[in-house]
């Protein structure tokens, strides 16, 4: 039996139990009744997956509701346990979140009113997205207080672009023993702001907090990444005004009111790679139903280089490996149009199966490779140089970001048990066992959760052998 693999991201012991209460409390919220799966790999992942809304999409949407005056519908949403805790926030502040059919929410705002702190503390700590209930709690009350956040353990991420773009727009922010407390006495007035680095958060909360500010606020180096344009999208329904120039650059003029939306999510373009991966590094043939071509361009490339098969067709993707060695590819991530970081990690998985060296670097998270330590363990050849290996552009400033895997293949891998470390490093973990010959544990399962709907079905659907324990 091999020994369970601790992957120390540098995190110490704390972090470990944290790691575990937040994956029980994931697994609680989707009803999933397992802390770990046992996996016997070995046997190649074929038949359909139903891939639905973005996760980094929906719980952007719903907050979006607070700034409407009417009830707002979404359509596609998945069942994830950072669905439901965006549900629970907005439950906090007085919006009635209700589900007439399996993944359509009715978010209706017009009760919204004060939480408890210890209510909002008590969810956020697991996820990303209370930062950016700061505009529209500004709108709506004039004051916001953000715990401290959670979201995977990839990084520092930090909330310092949030917190200047807030302050730029007039709002005031106290750092005090509870969190945040920012408030706006004389509301949020139009800015011109220019972020560092095109930070996806902080180009939502911009636009969440500029639509009904007074003024035009111009956004200089925003995203511009497909759940975003998404959430204008969104927004141009409620009744924003929202346009853009090249390099970059989003205008957003403020409007005195909003109103609900109507609006079917953007597909899971990460949950879709993820399922890519898996066909290749398990010679599967996966087809990934409410896949779309255009936002997985570059995804598709790589894919293809890499010595994937693809086939577009109107209701999805069709995955496969199409018999043959893998070849080895240099890949660096990006913010879109580039390769996304959330994709590295299960790409990396079938990479230890191509002949010859694979590098990724990665340039956007200063933590997003130490999941490989496992599959070091399970028979993987990777090194990862934590300073990079030549002088890639420093995107973010100010910190030290580069890290650079070089994968070296192809390489059998063996089983072990290990446990998820954060979301797609987790889904990678999966992937691996499915790959790797013999049986394999992989723990902390509620982690995987947080972005992966019904994942453990899917396996099934799949062919996948496994227990769940
Ligand atoms: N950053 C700062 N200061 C800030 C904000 C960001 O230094 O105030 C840095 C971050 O530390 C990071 C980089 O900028 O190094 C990029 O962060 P970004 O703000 O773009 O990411 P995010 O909004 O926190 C979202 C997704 C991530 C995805 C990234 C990149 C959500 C909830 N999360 O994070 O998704 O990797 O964009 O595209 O939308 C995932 O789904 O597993 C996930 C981590």
């Amino acid at each position: 039996m091999a020994e369970t693999l601790v992957v120390d991201d540098g995190v110490n012991d704390r972090a470990e139990a944290g790691l575990a209460k937040d994956a029980a409390k994931a697994a609680e919220r989707v009803g999933l009744k397992a802390d770990s799966i046992v996996i016997r790999g070995g046997k190649p992942l074929v038949g359909r997956v139903d891939v639905r809304g973005a996760k980094n999409l929906a719980t952007k949407a719903m907050v979006a509701a607070l700034l409407g005056k009417t009830p707002s519908i979404l359509q596609d949403v998945p069942q994830i346990s950072e669905i439901s805790i965006v549900t629970k926030m907005l439950e906090a502040y007085g919006v009635a979140v209700t589900s007439p059919e399996d993944g359509v929410l009715v978010l209706d705002p017009k009760n919204v009113e004060r939480a408890h702190f210890a209510q909002i503390d008590a969810l956020a700590g697991s996820s990303r997205i209370p930062i950016l209930f700061c505009g529209p709690l500004l709108h709506a009350l004039g004051e916001a207080l953000i715990p401290d956040l959670g979201g995977c353990r990839i990084g520092d991420r930090p909330i310092d672009f949030h917190l200047d773009a807030l302050r730029a727009f007039g709002a005031i922010v106290d750092k005090s023993y509870e969190g945040i407390r920012i408030t706006a006495p004389n509301g949020l007035t139009g800015a011109n702001i220019e972020l560092p680095y095109p930070s996806v958060g902080a180009t939502e909360q911009v636009l969440l907090a500029a639509v009904r500010a007074k003024g035009v606020t111009e956004l200089k180096n925003a995203a511009i990444e497909p759940e975003i344009m998404d959430l204008i999208a969104i927004l141009q329904k409620m009744g924003a005004i929202i346009w853009m120039e090249p390099n970059r650059t989003i205008f957003i003029e403020g409007v005195e009111t909003l109103h609900g939306y109507s609006h079917r999510a953007i597909f899971d373009r990460n949950e879709a790679a993820s399922w890519a991966s898996a066909a290749l590094a398990t010679h599967g043939d996966i087809f990934v139903a409410g896949a779309k071509q255009q936002e997985l361009m570059t995804f598709l490339n790589v894919f293809r280089k890499v010595g994937g098969a693809f086939d577009v067709r109107e209701d999805g993707i069709r995955f496969w490996h199409p018999g043959g060695p893998l070849k080895p590819v240099q890949v660096e991530t990006d913010v879109h149009p580039g390769f996304m970081t959330d994709w590295q990690q299960p790409l990396i998985v079938a990479l230890t199966q191509a002949e010859g060296i694979s590098v990724v670097h990665e340039t956007v998270y200063e933590n997003r490779l130490g999941f490989t330590e496992a599959l070091v363990e399970m028979g993987a050849d990777i090194v990862v140089h934590t300073d990079g290996l030549e002088s890639v552009t420093r995107r973010v400033p100010r910190r030290k970001l580069e890290q650079a895997a070089v994968i070296t293949g192809p390489t059998k891998l063996h089983a072990a048990d290990v446990r998820v470390p954060d979301l797609r490093g987790g889904f990678s973990y999966l992937i691996a066992a499915l790959a790797a010959e013999g049986t394999s544990t992989v723990s902390n399962l509620g982690l995987i959760s947080r972005g992966y709907e019904h994942f453990v079905d899917k396996l099934t659907a799949l062919g996948a052998d496994f227990d769940l324990v």
